[in-house]
């Protein structure tokens, strides 16, 4: 059996795609498929998703892919996970009911709870233990939030009967049948209740939180043992033996397996990771510092800069303020801009992440003219995400003088866009590669499952299978570089101080 389940459990939709192995252990994709669900806002700054739809759509989406590819379950030799993180569960230990719906990511209900934990001075040992900031983007203070909110679930939770998961849980707990209640260690950083140098949970933090510990997972690897399926789901028992939060999985499946190599994936938002080895590296530049994966008991960490709207000001161009009718519309109006206008468009929409974490901010443009239309607009939007990427390179060389001479490898769906791409090298000053293979999310999961399940090579082997597709270099003057991203600063902080 030389085939791999990928299963990709995003913000918006589900999708899973089918590897084949060849006998040396590299992947290519076969098969897959893909199913949206709904997005619930039921109060500004939240957002929600029924945990029901993300159990429902992956198995959907699996069923489908192996359907695609004219396989059985009996033909899986492995299947491997990877999720968007952050997102918080609650469920029932007896009957697999969830409390609540999923709390996701990119909601900023807890605000008002890191605030009280800022003031309180517990900011400096919070991130000193977990490599993260005080800010409601991690699980730790939405689970509060959960525990504070439904009547009776904080005793219920430090009786045994209730799990707290991220999505990886969740959908591990479903495909075992309630067997096994695990993550691993790069769900388990991103939770700000979890030791990364120990890997432990941190008793003091869950202390701090009022969160009983019972309700906590088991912590595995990333490429280890989590349970089989259950029979009836895929007509057979398949192991589950690789997971990885998906910007961890992507950075796998871009083969950063050296220190100082770097990548960014442009989906909703961006995320760029930097690879530092078996050294935890504090940042001073608030990056976040987290797991990049962990292997046979032995972490290897990353600095992460978060950016919370890439792909998605692209969205708002279409569904908000419908200037397109589809995304690849923006570099054909991009390329008919007026340059002299020089508009900057900050995406604030859901506040401001690294490196400036401000949940209360909001999008601004500057430089308006009579003559500003749609091919200003999306000109502008494609900049903010080359900007706000030169903002996250910025502060990992500051942090860590290494990632000054590296090459940035990109993914996901913004870098398709040539215009783009080209941009962000121009405004780096630094080459950006684009793999052949840019579905490196799924790859990833796929790699660590198949490296556990004996069918890849090691990490060093693997990489060798990554292949350029186009190699972007910096076109822009230095003085025409210096002097727009100066322009960038500048309209940030005028947002901030508004
Ligand atoms: O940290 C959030 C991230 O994991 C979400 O990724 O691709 O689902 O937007 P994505």
């Amino acid at each position: 059996m030389r085939y791999i389940l990928a299963i990709d459990q995003g913000t918006t939709s589900s999708r899973a795609i089918i590897f084949k192995a060849d006998d040396k252990g590299a992947l290519q994709p076969l098969a897959s498929a893909q199913a949206e669900f709904k997005q619930h806002f039921p109060n500004s700054g939240w957002v929600e998703h029924e945990p029901a739809d993300l159990w429902s759509t992956t198995a959907s989406t699996a069923r489908a892919a192996l359907e695609k590819a004219r396989l059985h379950g009996a033909d899986i030799a492995a299947i491997g996970i990877t999720n968007q993180r952050e997102t918080t569960l609650l469920w029932d230990r007896a009957t697999g009911q969830p409390l609540h719906r999923a709390i996701v990511w990119q909601d900023r209900r807890s605000a008002a709870i890191c605030d009280t934990l800022r003031e309180a001075g517990h900011e400096a040992l919070i991130t000193s233990r977990t490599g993260l900031l005080l800010d409601p983007y991690f699980s730790g203070t939405k689970l509060k939030w959960l525990l504070d909110e439904i009547p009776g679930a904080r005793e219920r939770a430090a009786k045994g009967e209730l799990a707290f998961g991220t999505v990886d849980s969740w959908l591990i707990w479903n495909l075992t049948g309630g067997a096994l209640h695990v993550t691993d260690a790069t769900n388990a950083a991103r939770t700000m209740l979890y030791n990364i140098a120990t890997h432990e949970w941190d008793t003091e933090i869950c202390a701090l939180l009022d969160i009983p510990m019972q309700l906590l997972p088991e912590l595995r690897d990333s490429a280890d043992d989590f349970g089989r399926t259950r029979a009836d789901l895929f007509g057979h028992e398949i192991p589950i033996c690789g997971v990885a939060g998906d910007q961890q999985a992507a950075s796998v499946g871009q083969a950063c397996f050296e220190p100082g190599m770097m990548k960014s994936t442009y989906g909703t938002g961006c995320f760029a990771l930097l690879n530092t080895g078996t050294d935890l590296v504090p940042s001073t530049n608030r990056l976040l510092t987290t797991v990049a994966y962990r292997l046979q008991g032995q972490t290897t960490y990353a600095l992460e800069g978060s950016i919370f709207i890439a792909g998605a000001v692209v969205q708002w161009l279409r569904d908000g303020l419908k200037l397109i009718r589809e995304a690849s519309e923006t570099q054909g109006l991009a390329e008919a801009a007026d340059t002299a206008q020089g508009i900057v468009l900050v995406p604030a929409f859901t506040g401001l992440g690294a490196p400036y974490w401000r949940p209360d901010c909001r999008g601004a443009i500057y430089g308006l003219t009579r003559n500003t239309g749609p091919a200003e607009f999306a000109r502008a939007a494609l900049e903010s995400v080359g900007y706000q990427t030169r903002d996250l390179l910025e502060a990992m060389r500051s942090d860590w003088g290494a990632a000054s001479a590296g090459v940035l490898r990109v993914d996901g769906g913004m870098a398709n866009s040539d215009w783009t791409m080209q941009f962000l090298s121009d405004i780096l000053g630094a080459p950006v590669d684009r793999p052949v293979v840019t579905e490196t999310t799924a790859l990833g999961a796929a790699y660590l499952a198949g490296l556990q399940a004996g069918i890849c090579p090691p990490p060093a082997e693997f990489a060798k299978g990554w292949a350029l597709d186009r190699q972007f270099t910096p076109q822009m003057d230095e003085a025409e570089r210096d002097r727009r991203y100066l322009r960038w600063k500048g309209a940030v902080q005028a947002t901030m101080s508004i």
